[in-house]
């Protein structure tokens, strides 16, 4: 993709949204890109959390220069009133700065060893992991589209390829297991992605998924118990630094122009031919209408756009 140059020492500097913000990937990513001359918006929990995460990264000499263009809009991104208020909260922002959004990089993301619902029928995994992204990327679509160079990125997983979708029984009120659920929400990322560049993507707007690989953060091991506690504790220690896991979206959001690739999905700075099952363009569309109807159906009915 031919992007258009950015001017970081323009009169406007570019801008990126950033979820997850507060730990592991997110957290590195957002000093990647505040490095490279960005002003960032993190999402985060809470003010205690956007406080914390203000002052790690101002840490670093060479970013407190740019604090003043680092803001937070907070919110629970497991429930559908909250990810409507942040994405209100983030249109208002740009609104009041006057210009496009130039990146949103979804990193929040969630594992839990036992089902739980944070609204009643919704399961946090699916909610967390896609179906805010969903809602997120569809409701700042239009500000993307503005900046001239949009890029929605997501981080998926290298597990997509392997997850199933549960169509009948995509919140897995009937037999959820904490993996099954992770790769599911994890396919559904790379189908999102898919079904927003068939619908949504124009040569001004484009939308990627990013593989990480494996990171050493507490992803895991924040809301489980028993096994898979201590296969998280296991596996991490071959996990890579969050900033190495950072690398491939920092390179995404802030590399000017991308190769040109028919392939979205990313992997250690490469285009990568992602798996089979999230290629199907029923399943991206089935997901896509699986995804709207879920939004559509929230109790205040709010339009997507
Ligand atoms: N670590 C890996 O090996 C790996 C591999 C492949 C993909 N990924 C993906 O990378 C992304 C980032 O994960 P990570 O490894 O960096 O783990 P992490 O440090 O736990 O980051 C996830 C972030 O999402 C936030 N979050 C979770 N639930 C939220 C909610 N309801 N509302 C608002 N924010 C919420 C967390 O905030 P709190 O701390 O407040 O919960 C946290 O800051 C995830 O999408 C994950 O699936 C990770």
């Amino acid at each position: 993709m031919n992007g258009t140059r950015i001017d970081r020492d323009g009169p406007r500097r570019p801008l990126a949204v950033i979820t997850g913000i507060g730990s592991g990937i997110g957290l590195a990513a957002a000093a990647g890109i505040l490095r490279a001359g960005f002003d960032v918006v993190g999402v985060v929990r809470n003010d205690n959390r956007a406080r914390e995460t203000r002052e790690v990264l101002l840490r670093e000499p060479c970013l407190r220069d740019g604090a003043a263009g680092l803001q937070f809009v907070c919110g629970d991104l497991s429930r559908r009133a909250e990810v409507d208020r942040v994405c209100d909260g983030i249109l208002a922002l740009l609104a009041a700065r006057g210009g496009g959004l130039d990146r949103l990089l979804y990193c929040a993301g969630t594992v839990t060893s036992r089902r739980v619902e944070s609204e009643p029928g919704v399961e946090t995994q699916f909610m967390v992991n896609h179906l805010a992204a969903f809602r997120m990327g569809l409701r700042l679509r239009d500000a993307l589209a503005a900046s001239g160079d949009g890029r929605l990125l997501v981080v998926s997983s290298c597990s997509h390829a392997i997850g199933l979708v549960r169509w009948r029984d995509p919140m897995m009120a009937r037999g959820y297991g904490p993996a099954k659920a992770y790769m599911q929400s994890k396919l559904a990322n790379v189908l999102f992605v898919h079904g927003f560049n068939r619908r949504l993507a124009s040569d001004r707007l484009r939308a990627f998924a990013v593989d990480p690989g494996l990171v050493d953060t507490d992803l895991g091991g924040k809301r489980t118990r028993g096994v898979f506690f201590r296969f998280w504790g296991f596996a991490r220690r071959w996990g890579v630094s969050a900033e190495k896991g950072a690398a491939t979206a920092v390179y995404l959001a802030t590399a000017v122009p991308l190769p040109d690739s028919p392939w979205v999905y990313y992997k250690r700075f490469r285009p990568r031919m992602p798996g089979r099952r999230s290629r199907s363009t029923a399943a991206i569309d089935r997901m896509w209408a699986l995804s709207e109807r879920f939004w559509e159906d929230s109790p205040e009915g709010r339009p997507m756009r």
